[in-house]
């Protein structure tokens, strides 16, 4: 037996190109495994619609107690377009993904939007506009809002289809996602930009009071607030001048995805969703690509792994204690990406690149650790 220190970890793969990137970040924790005298016990679940075909339920309650029993969930992704005539409720983002969060209190979500000096070919912005990269922390409320509030109801009343969604906050929620943007804010550059619509929504004047109470408590942060509307504007308008996105998990799911274009490719992006810190200063969390399935190459080995592995990094980091780990994972992408290596999302043919499938992206990567 040996001595090491042992991490559990909950492996859901998932649907589409899930398993074919999770393969890969196994695959390099496997190294970090070696290299650092640590020990993973990998557990791996069914979720998603797989799930569904093998249990009946997205979610199978021993996929929920094997990730009780793990210090972190590595978590592919869900869905597919077979699945998608199902009810939404049934549907495999809906009756796995939230329920996982709101069960583990991961009310945290980071999404570090990242473009790499010499990857900035591909994203859609104008050069100039991102020259030098962009690196900007998406900091998500994520079991709050509109998402989880209540009434939800989707019915008939006076002779007529209604929807209602409640979009409800309470103060503590909004402190605690403030002083995770704060945090984050100080080993940065030490800017907040917090996100609401406070012209229009008494949550967007709850969000703004709670924020700038908390940012009290930072003097060395610089707070700024943008309507959700001009937000959207502004990323696009001047990228690199954002340092944290603080947001409202509605607000946050959109913003993310448009920082991950701007980045150039969702294959790129990871995530993690965090509970409460411990006395430790750990969390529990789910760490997930911030991109999905990808149906439409998902079986052909040529997805980007680098998402999965980057979100592995973060889950050594968050969840194990493993900055160095963590640290030489992320040294390892950047140095592969700067060899030229590409897979199809991130390839345009410049000069000095080579497209890669799926495997050859995981192990070059592992190869540098
Ligand atoms: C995300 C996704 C999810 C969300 C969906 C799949 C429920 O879009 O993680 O951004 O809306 O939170
Ligand atoms: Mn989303």
């Amino acid at each position: 037996m040996s001595s090491s220190e042992t991490h559990r970890i909950a492996v859901l793969a998932g649907d589409g190109i899930g398993p074919e990137v999770m393969r890969e970040a196994v695959n390099v924790l496997d190294r970090i495994s070696t290299r650092f005298g640590v020990t993973f016990r990998y557990d791996e679940q069914l979720v998603g619609g797989i799930a569904i075909d093998e249990k009946g339920t997205a979610l199978p309650p021993e996929t929920v107690a094997a990730c009780e029993a793990a210090g972190a969930i590595l978590f592919g992704s869900v869905g597919g377009p077979k699945w998608e005539k199902l009810p939404p409720a049934q549907q495999p983002e809906r009756a796995a993904l939230l329920p996982l969060r709101k069960h583990f209190g991961l009310f945290a979500n980071l999404r570090p939007g990242v473009c790499f000096p010499s990857l900035t070919q591909a994203s859609p912005v104008k050069q100039e506009l991102i020259e030098g990269g962009f690196d900007v922390l998406c900091v998500r409320e994520l079991t709050g809002d509109v998402y989880f509030g209540e009434p939800k109801f989707l019915g008939e009343r006076d002779g007529e289809r209604v929807a209602i969604d409640t979009m409800i906050y309470k103060q503590g929620e909004v402190e605690r996602i403030a002083h995770v943007a704060f945090g984050a804010a100080m080993g940065r550059r030490r800017k907040v930009t917090s996100i609401d619509k406070a012209n229009v929504l008494q949550n967007g004047v709850l969000w703004r009071e709670t924020v700038n109470a908390v940012a009290k408590e930072y003097p060395d942060v610089t707070v700024e607030h943008l309507y959700v509307d001009n937000a959207a504007m502004q990323l696009i308008r001047r990228p690199r001048e954002f340092d944290v996105v603080l947001a409202p998990n509605l607000f946050g799911d959109i913003l993310s995805d448009e920082m991950a274009m701007i980045a150039g490719s969702l294959g790129m992006l990871s995530s993690a969703s965090l509970g409460r810190a411990k006395d430790s200063g750990l969390h529990f969390g789910l760490y997930e690509p911030s991109g999905g399935t990808a149906p439409d190459i998902a079986g052909k080995g040529i997805a980007n792994p680098i998402a999965q592995i980057l979100s592995a990094a973060m889950m050594l980091r968050y969840s194990f204690g493993m900055e160095e780990a963590a640290n030489a994972i992320d040294a390892a992408v950047k140095g592969v990406i700067d060899d030229g290596l590409r897979t199809g999302d991130i390839f345009s043919g410049s000069p000095g690149t080579t497209l890669v499938n799926t495997a050859a992206m995981g192990d070059a990567i592992a190869a540098r650790l």
